[in-house]
């Protein structure tokens, strides 16, 4: 597929979230190592295989000076506070979200760049019909982290009808990945369940048994956002916060199927009544039939293709640190 949006270079910030950490690479992957600039205010990783520049999305001058010294033609914004952490911090939440929005859209208004801005269920609220939730529908979130998701929605819709700037953007359930830890939302239960079915065989949910959201895997998350940003344009016409989807469960849903591999699995619940709050504001399920329309959306992970893949994944990279631990117990004198 040609790159349409994006045929120069790329800036990713908060790249060493857990979608920055899958996306970078599968960008690097097709455009080339040097072409992606992975960014964010996190130093830590030593493996990386690519261009890497401190950036704080909230600093303009920052922004400006990495988008003019690699000559960016497109953004991909992935900077933020999710939902939960949002809650403890709204404020905080409030400039990273915001701000960190405004400032990338106003740098690529000054440079001619295009945006990648992900939204989130999370931009609904209660009064929005949680089955099926349709794309263009109430949106009135209780939360300070879907005030911004909207705002942000809204916001990148103005930059393209009044500047011409070449934004979009899609709404994303929750994720699930084995690669990079999930950065404090109310759908990290749905990671957090995979680790200690693998390390414990128990889990204990912070969310009720018949909490039943959106989720997606990693790898259609990352296929998503390619796709969008390379889709014929003259087809687009919600451009910004296409509903997507891959599937729909709950807890315990996600526990039975966890049980078909392991069978001794067992899960618990201690609720933490802020994060299922956000849960009970959020949909059950959406309509994702203008992103199948517009550009061709179809995910590929199922409940069960998900469950199997995270945990052949998560299995064999904990016998890995095993027999490496065994080893290196071995090789003491
Ligand atoms: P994450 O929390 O894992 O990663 C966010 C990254 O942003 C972190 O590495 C953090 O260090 C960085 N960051 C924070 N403040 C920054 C700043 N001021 N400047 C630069 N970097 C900063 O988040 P994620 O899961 O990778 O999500 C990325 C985006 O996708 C967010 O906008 C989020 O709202 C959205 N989203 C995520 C999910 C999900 O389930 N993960 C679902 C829907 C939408
Ligand atoms: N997974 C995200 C969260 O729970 C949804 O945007 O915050």
């Amino acid at each position: 597929m040609e790159d349409q949006a994006s045929p120069g270079k790329i800036l990713v910030t908060g790249a060493l979230g857990q979608i920055g950490s899958e996306l970078v690479a599968a960008l690097r992957e097709r455009g080339g190592a040097d072409r992606v600039i992975a960014s964010d205010i996190r130093m830590e990783r030593a493996d990386r295989e690519g261009p890497f520049e401190y950036v704080d999305a909230t600093d303009v001058h920052q922004l400006r000076d990495v988008v003019r010294k690699h000559e960016i033609t497109a953004i991909y914004h992935l900077a933020a506070l999710l939902s939960a952490t949002a809650e403890e911090k709204p404020h905080v939440a409030w400039q990273v979200n915001m701000d960190g929005l405004y400032r990338v859209l106003e740098v690529a208004r000054a440079y001619g760049c295009s945006v990648f801005f992900p939204s989130s269920i999370g931009a609904f609220g209660a009064d929005t019909p949680r089955q099926q939730t349709p794309q263009d529908t109430i949106q009135r979130p209780t939360t300070m982290y879907g005030v911004t998701k909207v705002a942000g929605e809204l916001l990148c819709d103005y930059y393209y009808q009044r500047f011409g700037v070449d934004t979009r953007g899609v709404r994303f359930p929750g994720l699930i990945s084995y690669v990079a830890p999930p950065g404090g939302g109310t759908t990290d239960y749905a990671v957090e369940i995979f680790h200690a079915a693998v390390r414990h065989g128990r889990y204990t949910c912070f969310l009720r048994p018949d909490a039943r959201l959106d989720m997606m895997y990693m790898p259609d998350a990352v296929r998503a956002i390619i796709e969008v940003m390379a889709a014929n344009p003259s087809r687009l016409r919600h451009r910004n916060a296409f509903n997507i989807t891959a599937m729909s469960f709950t807890p315990e849903e996600l526990a039975a199927e966890i049980r078909v591999h392991i069978p001794e699995f067992t899960i618990d619940y201690q609720i933490d009544p802020v994060r299922q709050a956000i849960a009970d504001s959020w949909p059950e399920s959406l309509d994702d039939s203008a992103a199948r329309e517009e550009w061709d959306w179809s995910p590929q992970y199922d409940l069960p293709a998900l469950v199997r893949d995270m945990l052949e994944n998560l299995s064999s990279r904990n016998n890995h640190a095993e027999s490496n631990l065994q080893t290196a117990a071995g090789a003491k004198p």
